[in-house]
């Protein structure tokens, strides 16, 4: 097992603060039940920081990230900068600064689907048989990184990776093809037309060889958002940029039937940080509404990769519970739904009696 025990906390925007206080409530019943101790810090990232210090992502944040075992995070965005594109500050531009001051180089994003919420899926409940794929993006390169330049009438992003960019979050796909059943890895790129897509393509050709056992497949990014939705169960792990892991991960999402059901991880060279992929939900703040199991799945996520497997099954057992006993926010139960925090009680009360 890993040291975890400082936690640094960024409750963010809209729905954030609730979501991640069932998350916290989930991680004290843990340490009260295994007999471990948590320390939480708070502090302000997004659209709540740039209102209360003018800044999205404020020095003090960072440094307490960086110092952290682990860093939970809700959500951030706010519908008052959406609409404005001549605003200079945004929350958005605390979380990339945050990714690149941790040096997170990979998002992690798993789908599974659990059986009895097939019915609540945009697909047919038998097109979902079998689907089990985790999404490895790429997540301080490429498009959303590079320089910038904005005029009256143009403007430019650039796109640029590195091999070494590409390598190190290769390997940790590659890694965990070899782990998985099918051991199957799928590059997903536009090599018919971009450079940097024929770069990752031989890059990861390259590595290949040292992973024998993995079986590599690859798809043009506009095929692979089709294959998504018509056979979803033939992807594995898929490996991709930050720009077409940010779009296939949205889609992935909503096959589970809410897209508040997947969590997600981001790993670095030391620094970890978990948060659901869902957003700040603004409509839903405050409501009691908002779905707190990717957050709450989140935190499974984060005592796996610490290497403490009893409290990350107890969890998951849990959110097996809750959803087998339709003890759900209105998004996933429609006839009688839940509260946010009911969801959170529930989570809690089977892993203190349960386990
Ligand atoms: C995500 C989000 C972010 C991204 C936004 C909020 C900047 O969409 O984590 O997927 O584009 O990476
Ligand atoms: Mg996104």
């Amino acid at each position: 097992m890993k040291k975890l025990e400082n936690i640094t906390v960024l409750k963010g925007d809209g729905i954030g603060p609730e979501v991640v206080n069932e998350a916290i409530k989930v991680m004290q019943a843990c340490a009260q039940r295994f007999s471990l101790r948590f320390t939480f810090t708070e502090k302000l990232m997004g659209a709540v920081a740039i209102d209360a210090t003018g800044s999205p992502l404020p020095d003090e944040t960072l440094e307490s990230c960086k110092a952290a075992d682990a860093v939970l995070l809700g959500a951030i965005g706010d519908p008052r900068f959406d609409n404005d594109p001549t605003l200079k500050v945004r929350p958005e531009q605390g979380l990339l600064a945050l990714r690149k001051g941790l040096g997170l180089f990979a998002n992690i994003r798993p789908l599974k689907v659990f059986d009895s919420l097939r019915y609540l899926s945009v697909l047919k409940p038998e097109q979902l048989e079998g689907v089990d794929l985790i999404i490895y993006r790429e997540l301080t390169g490429g498009i959303y990184f590079g320089k910038r330049e904005t005029a009256d009438d143009y403007a430019t992003d650039e796109c640029k990776y590195h091999a070494y960019e590409i390598e190190r979050i290769a390997k940790l796909a590659f890694e965990k093809a070899q782990q998985r059943p099918r051991k199957t890895l799928c590059l997903i790129d536009k090599a018919n037309v971009l450079d940097t897509s024929r770069l990752w393509r031989k890059v990861v050709q390259k590595m290949a060889v040292n992973y024998p056992d993995v079986k590599l497949d690859y798809l043009f990014v506009d095929n692979a958002a089709m294959q998504l939705i018509l056979n979803p169960a033939q992807f594995d792990v898929i490996l991709t940029s930050n720009m077409f892991g940010d779009i296939i991960s949205d889609e992935a999402s909503i096959l589970g039937g809410s897209l508040g059901l997947l969590p997600s991880s981001s790993a670095g060279e030391t620094a970890r940080l978990y948060e659901p992929s869902h957003g700040s939900y603004p409509q839903a703040t405050g409501k009691n509404i908002a779905n707190p199991l990717a957050t709450i799945l989140s935190v499974e996520m984060m005592f796996r990769d610490f290497e403490y497997d009893e409290i990350a099954d107890a969890i998951m057992g849990a959110v097996q519970h809750v959803i087998d006993n339709k003890i759900l926010t209105p998004d996933l139960e429609k006839e009688n739904p839940v509260g946010t925090s009911d969801v959170g009680d529930a989570v809690c009360q089977w892993i203190l009696k349960e386990v």
